[in-house]
């Protein structure tokens, strides 16, 4: 409804009028400590009332939904969805009259189910840990919700209207904000919707325009399995119905730990929050930026900001404890080191037999063993249990059929974890619960420590302080 008292004024009708038209910033300090010769710009999408970028589809496909009469006023919109495309729809429809309804798992994080209640949302929690045709899976209750309140559900990998979103608003606002000149475009891609619309648009320009997918490493995109990776909102383990590759001219995987590392650095260099995403979507474009000339413009788009995730990639335990950054000198890799076993990490699979994973043990003298799906190549290892030799051989003394069982048949829960870069004084507490613990390094698992191990380096410190006693001694003679 207009109002026509606004004309004349700068007061935007609602506050749906607000998303889009985010500004484009260059990336001052960063082009200078790069020493890049381009010019590289961020869209800030922070900008927009909900935070992030998916306010646009939101906005879009609750239009859609009411131009092809799925959604009737005081309808319900029933969504699968935890994070950013909830608070859009959130949003759009608390300005529309509409009632939200978004299904999660309890693995979400709490402050994430009181921002979706703060807008008005209705928040249904299910299990993580069932299989997702059980009926109380998220989808299977997202599905018997939409049919129950005869609600609409978006789906936003599947939704044309989502990348149309992009294709009628961000490409245009990117085109006229260079003045035509945007020779590169880098952004994350999870629906795949920002980047397939943006590059729609703009290709429809020139075609000579490069598009760039930034994708977590393992995601399918660029050509993992699809997990594991800790970077949130982006790469699939399938790919949604907006995946166009005849659109993107690269894909560049970004590891987890210099997507994390690349935040922190544009919030303290730039003044400019973003999350991991942002941070992945950033290191992807430094390198395209430094390929490119002094007359090329690469634009990377910010989806939110870090604000989300300052419990994780701002939080140095948390990042320390996925073996991302060093809280030490002489931390847990020292005691790796001292072993002379960085090399690979012994497991099995869940499927493996048990006879299997009682040779190994054997051969190699050791007590646990971890269990990972997706392997190899281990980088791509998820942990999924481990196997304690004392458990085995009870289990195997009241039943040796046992030996012939898949390895996750009796494999017990995950050994617990610790980050390369941390204390050893923190390994041995941790060592007092548990006969083993499992070492991340770039949140990858990399080795496994028991007792033993820090004994050794402790006897091989105290040597070497004799030894440095020694030879002090002998230069003095
Ligand atoms: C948090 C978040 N969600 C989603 C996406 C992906 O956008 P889309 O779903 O449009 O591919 C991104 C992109 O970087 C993101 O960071």
């Amino acid at each position: 409804m207009t109002d026509p008292r606004l004309d004349g004024t700068a007061i935007a009708a609602s506050v749906i009028d607000l998303i889009g038209n985010t500004p484009l910033v260059k990336l001052h300090r960063l082009t200078e400590l790069e020493g890049i010769p381009s010019v590289l710009a961020m869209k800030m999408e922070t900008t927009n009332p909900g935070g992030s970028s998916k306010d646009r589809p939101a906005l879009e496909m609750i239009l859609a939904a009411e131009r092809e009469g799925l959604l009737r006023p005081g309808g319900t919109i029933v969504e699968p969805t935890s994070g950013n495309t909830g608070v859009g729809l959130a949003i759009v429809a608390a300005q529309r009259g509409y009632k939200c309804v978004f299904v999660m798992t309890d693995k979400v994080a709490p402050e994430k189910i009181s921002l979706l209640k703060a807008y008005g949302a209705e928040v249904v929690v299910c299990p993580v840990a069932v299989e997702p045709d059980d009926p109380e899976s998220y989808y299977s209750v997202a599905e018997r919700l939409t049919d129950e309140l005869g609600a609409f559900r978006p789906n936003q990998y599947a939704n044309p209207n989502n990348p149309r979103a992009h294709e009628l608003t961000t490409g245009p606002e990117l085109w006229r904000q260079t003045a035509g000149r945007i020779t590169h475009f880098v952004a994350g891609a999870g629906t795949c919707g920002t980047i397939t619309g943006t590059a729609r648009y703009l290709k429809a320009q020139n075609p000579n325009i490069r598009i760039i997918a930034a994708d977590p490493e393992g995601s399918v995109f660029s050509g993992g399995s699809g997990r594991p990776y800790l970077v949130e909102g982006v790469g699939e383990d399938f790919f949604p119905a907006a995946w166009d590759t005849s659109l993107y001219d690269e894909i560049i995987p970004i590891s987890d730990q210099e997507s994390f590392l690349t935040a922190r650095r544009v919030s303290e260099a730039e003044g400019i929050l973003i999350g991991g995403s942002g941070g992945m979507a950033v290191a992807a474009a430094i390198q395209v930026a430094k390929r490119a000339g002094p007359d090329d413009i690469v634009v990377v788009l910010n989806p939110d900001s870090g604000r989300g995730y300052l419990s994780r990639v701002f939080d140095d335990e948390w990042m320390a404890n996925f073996g991302f950054v060093q809280e030490c000198e002489n931390c847990v890799g020292a005691v790796l080191e001292t072993r002379g076993a960085m090399a690979e990490l012994l497991y099995v699979n869940p499927g493996q037999p048990v006879r299997e994973a009682v040779a190994l043990m054997k051969a190699n003298g050791i007590s646990q063993l971890p269990v990972c799906k997706n392997t190899p190549p281990f980088a791509n290892a998820e942990v999924s249990g481990a196997i304690d030799e004392l458990d085995v051989m009870e289990a195997i003394a009241v039943d040796p059929a046992v030996m012939d069982l898949p390895v996750d048949k009796v494999m017990g829960p995950r050994l617990p974890t610790i980050g390369v870069g941390q204390k050893i004084e923190r390994a041995m507490k941790m060592l007092e619960a548990a006969p083993a613990l499992l070492v991340l390094s770039g949140g990858r698992p990399l080795a496994v420590i028991t007792r033993t191990d820090i004994l050794s380096y402790f006897q091989a410190a105290a040597g070497s302080v004799v030894l440095d006693a020694l030879t002090t001694e002998a230069g003095r003679g």
